[in-house]
């Protein structure tokens, strides 16, 4: 078996390549009892890596949980999703002599919870209350746990924008945080968001409920597993490219993330006719560029709610600007057509943006100028919004 061009979904067993230094530091994190914060770029093979750890764990006799909350939108699908997660993965204790009548009930409903809709009577704040107490009590604190909820920071964005959001919000938050702090608990936990969650919680006073959290970061791949990716991409398909011209196509694509190396190999793929050339890879870069491949990055920022416009804003700017722009030049773009009384305002906005373009890996700030992270990106920009 050798790994295989995968684009799009996250990569499992041999399809999943490197990464070792990070999941040796994971791996320690978790052993220590710490619970992590995976908050980077898009992309970049945040769930990939979250996966791969549960593969290891798994073969250290933990219990595993990977609940992807892309999948819902309310507070009842949360909490499905919760139950039935832990319900396959022998997380909930089993009912036992003398648990209380309530422990009991909440029990027979998680046993119910398979097989068609169960009320968990999520109307009323107290009965709610009561509920989330319950099942944090029925929780196996006392086995090592692993549990991945990717996409956090999407799924409380859009709760969020609900009647009484924030509410809903801090109170999920807040009752996380409490699961992690039962004491000598052997459950750890991995957030994964694309969006930096400490930035939508710090905007909505609720910062205090991750502060326990360890942040973990990820980046591009290191040079050596970008040239062991593209090389063994290309032996898993037969084709034979040269070292130059490995180092040719990653000096191209710059910021060299897994799925940046994984779309261009497969455009060189579709055309390949016994030899790869510069040219070739020139014109598998300028396919990407005008193909659909990078639409996520466009889709994905409505998650910037209102900030969105100024986003774009920004963003269609550094597309035209290959040497990249100061903010004095931004500030400018921002203001135009607004009131002279807006200025502050409009200098917080971009702050702003500016930060969460750089935190989920849009733009790079060098001394006092920013440009795209990546030249890919920034080319695919000016094609679909200038050009
Ligand atoms: N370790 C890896 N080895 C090979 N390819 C990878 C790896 N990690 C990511 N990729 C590539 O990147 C793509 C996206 O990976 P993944 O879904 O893990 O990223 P993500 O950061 O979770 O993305 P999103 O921001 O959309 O949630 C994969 O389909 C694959 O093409
Ligand atoms: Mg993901």
């Amino acid at each position: 078996m050798c790994i295989s061009n995968k684009i799009g979904p996250p990569v499992e067993g041999e399809d999943f390549f490197g990464r070792e230094k990070e999941i040796c530091k994971a791996n320690r994190l978790l052993d220590r009892n710490h619970s992590l914060l995976l908050s980077a770029p898009r992309r970049i093979g945040k769930s990939s890596l979250a996966k791969r750890l549960i593969e290891e764990k798994k073969r250290q006799g933990w219990k595993c949980v990977y609940i992807d909350l892309e999948e819902t939108t309310t507070e009842d699908g949360f909490l499905r999703l919760v139950i039935e997660a832990f319900k396959k993965n022998g997380v909930w204790k089993q009912f036992a002599e003398g648990m209380s009548k309530g422990l009991t009930s909440v029990l027979d409903r998680i046993e119910k919870v398979s097989l068609g809709p169960v009320d968990f009577n999520l109307g009323k704040r107290e009965e709610q209350e009561d509920l989330y107490k319950n099942l944090k009590e029925l929780i196996k604190h006392d086995e090592d746990t692993f549990i991945v909820v990717d996409e956090l920071t999407l799924f409380l964005g859009l709760l969020n924008k609900n009647e009484k959001g924030v509410e809903k919000v801090a109170f999920i938050l807040n009752w996380l945080r409490s699961l992690r702090q039962v004491s000598q608990t052997k459950v750890r936990w991995l957030f994964c968001g694309s969006v930096g969650l400490r930035n939508f919680t710090s905007t909505i006073n609720l910062g205090y409920t991750i502060n326990d959290l360890t942040e973990f970061g990820l980046d591009e791949l290191t040079h050596e597993e970008a040239v062991g990716l593209l090389t063994g991409l290309c032996k898993s398909e037969d084709m034979d490219m040269s070292c130059e011209l490995v180092d040719y196509t990653l000096d191209k694509l710059h910021w060299n993330i897994p799925y940046f190396i994984q779309v261009i190999f497969s455009k060189l793929a579709e055309e390949y006719d016994g030899e790869i050339t510069g040219e070739n890879i020139d014109m598998a870069y300028n396919k990407l560029c005008s193909e659909n491949y990078l639409s996520t990055w466009s889709e994905r920022l409505t998650e910037y709610r209102e900030y969105e416009v100024p986003a774009r804003q920004i963003l269609k700017s550094l597309s035209t600007q290959p040497t990249g722009m100061e903010r004095e030049a931004m500030m400018n773009i921002l203001m135009t057509g607004q009131e002279v009384s807006k200025i502050e305002e409009v200098d917080y906005i971009l702050s702003k943006v500016l930060e969460m373009l750089e935190n989920d890996g849009y733009i790079l700030k060098k001394e006092s100028v920013r440009t795209f992270r990546s030249p890919l990106l920034r080319d695919y920009w000016y094609n679909k919004f200038v050009q």
